[in-house]
C-alpha cells in the first residue's frame, strides 16, 4: 500500500531524495520550478514540445498543453522522475518506448486525452510504476502484454476510455494489481482467462458497460475482491456461484439499474461478509435463498416490482431488526400492492425460516 496516502493528497508532495548529481540545467522556459528543479511545473502554458530537464527533476507538471504526442525518448534525460503529469494534453498517441529510461517513475497521469493507440512496448522500463490513470480516452483495445514491465502497478484507471472486450494475457506481468477500474467502456466480453494473471483484484469496477451476461468463467479466478460494481449492465439474471471465488473478502456489491430480473437461488454462495449491496432500478421480484443478510448495513431495493410473499420473509425479519429499513415497494399480490415490505402484513403467518447451522469456527 506504500503511497497510497500520497496519491489521496492529489498532487503529490514528494520526499525528497538526496541530491543527484546532474548535468546543470535550468528551468524550462515558461515553466515554474521549485526546490533545484526537483519540480517542475508547467501546468497550462502553451507548450507544443515536451521540455528536457535533467535527472535532478522529481515531478514534472505538463497538463493542459497541447503535446499531441510523445516521441521515442521525450525523457531520456528525466531518469530521476517520480510523478509525471500529461493529462489534458491532447494526446492521441503513446508510441513505443515512450518512456524510455523512467525507471523510477511511480506515478504516470495520462488522464483525459484523446489516446486511441498505445503501441506495443509503449510502458518499457516502467518497472516501478505503482500508479497509472488512462482514464477519459478513446483507447478501444490493449496489445497482449502491454502491461507487463510494471511489476508493482497497484492501480490501473480505465474508466471512460472504448474497451469492448478483454482477453487473455492483457494483464501478464501486473500480478501485484489490487485496483482496477474499468467503468464506462464497452465491454461485452471478458474473455475466460482474461483476469488470470491478476487474481489478487480487490476493487474491481465495471459498471457501465455492455456485458449482457455474468462473465463467471473470466471472474472464477478472482480470489480477493472486496468492492465490485456491475451496475448499468444489461444482465438479466445472475448465475449459481457468481461470487463464490472471493465470497469471503466482497463487502460491497453493486448490481443498480441492470434490468435484472432473477439473481439465481445459489448466486450468492459463499459470500459472508457482505456490507453493502445495491439492488435498486431492476425487475427483481425475490431474492435468493442464498443471501444471508446478517452483515448487511447498507441495502438499496427501490424501484423493482417486490412480490410480497413468505419468500421474502428473510428480508422481512432483517428490516424489523436493521437500523435502516430500505424503500422497497410490493407490486404483488394484489392485497400487497404498493406497501412497502417493512410495512406489509404479508409475513404475519409465514413460517420463519429454519436456522443456518452456526458456523462460528470460520474466520
Ligand atoms: C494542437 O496541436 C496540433 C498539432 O500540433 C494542432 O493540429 C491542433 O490544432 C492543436 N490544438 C489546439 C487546441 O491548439
Ligand atoms: C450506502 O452505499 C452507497 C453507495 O455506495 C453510499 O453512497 C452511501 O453513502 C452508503 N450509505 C451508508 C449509510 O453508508
Amino acid at each position: 500500500m506504500r503511497c497510497v496516502s500520497w496519491l489521496l493528497l492529489g498532487t503529490c508532495l514528494l520526499v525528497l531524495g538526496p541530491a543527484v548529481q546532474g548535468a546543470p540545467s535550468q528551468c524550462p522556459t515558461l515553466c515554474h520550478c521549485h526546490g533545484d528543479l526537483q519540480h517542475v511545473i508547467c501546468d497550462n502554458v502553451g507548450l507544443k514540445k515536451i521540455p528536457q530537464v535533467s535527472e535532478a527533476t522529481r515531478l514534472l507538471n505538463l497538463q493542459r498543453n497541447n503535446l499531441s504526442s510523445i516521441p521515442t525518448g521525450a525523457f531520456s534525460e528525466s531518469k530521476g522522475l517520480i510523478s509525471l503529469h500529461m493529462q489534458n494534453c491532447q494526446l492521441r498517441e503513446i508510441g513505443s518506448q515512450a518512456f524510455k529510461g523512467l525507471k523510477k517513475l511511480i506515478y504516470l497521469y495520462l488522464s483525459n486525452n484523446e489516446i486511441s493507440s498505445i503501441k506495443p512496448g509503449a510502458f518499457e522500463d516502467l518497472t516501478e510504476l505503482t500508479y497509472l490513470y488512462l482514464d477519459g480516452n478513446k483507447i478501444g483495445d490493449l496489445a497482449k502484454g502491454i502491461f507487463s514491465p510494471m511489476i508493482n502497478l497497484f492501480i490501473l484507471q480505465l474508466n471512460n476510455n472504448k474497451l469492448r472486450e478483454l482477453r487473455p494475457g492483457t494483464f501478464t506481468g501486473a500480478k501485484d494489481l489490487r485496483w482496477l477500474h474499468l467503468s464506462g467502456n464497452e465491454l461485452t466480453t471478458l474473455h475466460p482467462g482474461s483476469l488470470d494473471d491478476v487474481e489478487n483484484i480487490a476493487i474491481l469496477h465495471l459498471d457501465g458497460n455492455k456485458l449482457s451476461t455474468y462473465p463467471s468463467p473470466a471472474m472464477s479466478k478472482l480470489r480477493v475482491v472486496e468492492e465490485l460494481t456491475l451496475g448499468g449492465n444489461p444482465m438479466k439474471t445472475i448465475p449459481e456461484y457468481a461470487f463464490q471465488s472471493f465470497g469471503r473478502y466482497m463487502e460491497k456489491l453493486h448490481l443498480d439499474s441492470m434490468g435484472l430480473e432473477k439473481l439465481s437461488d445459489g448466486a450468492f454462495t459463499g459470500v459472508t461478509a457482505i456490507k453493502s449491496l445495491h439492488l435498486d432500478n431492476n425487475k427483481l421480484r425475490s431474492l435468493p435463498r442464498s443471501l444471508e443478510f446478517g452483515t448487511i448495513t447498507n441495502l438499496t431495493l427501490y424501484n423493482n416490482p417486490w412480490s410480497c410473499t413468505c419468500q421474502l420473509t428473510p428480508l422481512r425479519k432483517w428490516m424489523d431488526s436493521s437500523r435502516i429499513r430500505p424503500d422497497a415497494l410490493c407490486a404483488s399480490p394484489p392485497q400487497q400492492k404498493g406497501k412497502q415490505v417493512r410495512e406489509s402484513t404479508a409475513f404475519g403467518n409465514c413460517k420463519a425460516k429454519g436456522r443456518r447451522p452456526r458456523k462460528g469456527t470460520r474466520h
